[in-house]
């Protein structure tokens, strides 16, 4: 018997959700039970790409609205070597942001379609499991302001929210709609359980394509 893979575990939501939060308290909580997990996130502002983006959402650049959707989500295919790789050594990825986010936020845009947005991450690693973590603007208000990048404004999150409402239709991806207007706790236990069955299922099969 070889190594059994690791699962790839996405959170997705709006700004604020607690995405950052979860991911890092279920890195620890996996870690401590034994198993072998990692955190990544996306943009990853590191790499060439990444700092492309990185100017663009702190405003000190500007990008035509396609080009920047297209270097999104190179800056995942760049990843996605190390990512197969750790998957296939049996450690479990827990991503902040994926394609989903990707989707959301251009297709927010006026004149782009969701399967333009779309064509761009078909073939992704598929994962294992996406979390929605669903909040509304009025209950995180209290989660602290907007902060000054691209994006952060109510008005735009809400267009994205209804674009994320739209992709958890989509039957050929695991979804998990998360209630994370609760406690950091609660909404901890419930996303910790969903990844230990999620990690168990992946063990025994292949990594999956996204969208295709
Ligand atoms: N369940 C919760 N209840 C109350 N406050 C929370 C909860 N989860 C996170 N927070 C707080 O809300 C703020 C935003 O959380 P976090 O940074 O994890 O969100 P995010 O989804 O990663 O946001 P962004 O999209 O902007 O990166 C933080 O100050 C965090 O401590
Ligand atoms: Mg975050």
């Amino acid at each position: 018997m070889g190594v059994r893979r690791g699962a790839l575990i996405v959170l997705e939501g709006v700004d604020r959700a607690g995405k950052t939060t979860q991911c890092k308290r279920l890195v620890q909580a996996l870690r401590d039970s034994g198993k072998e997990a990692e955190m990544m996130r996306f943009p990853d502002r590191t790499t060439m790409i990444g700092q492309l983006i990185s100017s663009y959402l702190e405003k000190k650049s500007n990008l035509e609205d396609h080009t920047v959707h297209l270097l999104f989500s190179a800056n995942r295919w760049e990843q996605v070597p190390l990512m197969k790789k750790k998957l296939e050594q049996g450690i479990s990825l827990v991503v902040d942001r994926y394609a989903f986010s990707g989707v959301a936020f251009t297709s927010a845009k006026p004149g782009f379609s969701l399967e333009w947005c779309q064509n761009p991450d078909v073939g992704l690693p598929k994962p294992d499991l996406v979390m929605f973590l669903q909040v509304n603007p009025a209950e995180v208000a209290g989660r602290g302001g907007f902060g000054d990048e691209r994006y952060e404004t109510s008005v735009f999150q809400r267009a994205v929210q209804q674009k994320f409402e739209q992709l958890i239709k989509d039957p050929s991806v695991n979804w998990k709609v998360i209630d994370a207007a609760r406690s950091i706790e609660d909404v901890h236990t419930e996303i910790k359980t969903l990844s230990e069955n999620a990690i168990n299922i992946a063990e025994n099969q292949p990594i999956g394509e996204l969208w295709k």
